[in-house]
């Protein structure tokens, strides 16, 4: 993976859940962070503020049994964890371990 320092410092890739689809992302980092793991061009082009700010990096995260809407950029991944619902602005692609700007997928159809 490119792009080390972007990440905050981490030992391991813990599994999560991302629409059916488990995937590996650092631990220790945020859910924003974790998708662009998987989507480094995807999320790095999307216009995010990555503070709070803009409220466009919303999902769904389960832990257990409760669910609840939350900031990707400000929620740091749980190892198990569920997203789905997650935001336009950044969505899953179905199909394949990566995010996808919603966009971009509207073109290809
Ligand atoms: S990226 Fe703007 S609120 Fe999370």
């Amino acid at each position: 993976m490119e792009h080390h320092e972007i990440f905050e410092p981490y030992q391991k890739l813990v599994s999560i859940i991302i629409d059916d689809k488990e995937c590996l992302v650092p631990e220790n980092n945020s859910i924003l962070r974790c998708l662009q793991y998987l989507d480094m061009e995807g999320v790095s082009d999307a216009e995010l503020c990555w503070n709070g700010d803009c409220m466009d990096c919303m999902v769904s995260i389960t832990d257990g049994n409760s669910t609840k809407q939350t900031l990707a950029c400000r929620t740091e991944i749980r190892p198990g964890s569920i997203l789905t619902n997650i935001s336009e602005k950044i969505c899953f692609r179905s199909g394949k371990t990566r995010v996808k700007i919603l966009s971009d997928d509207i073109e290809t159809k």
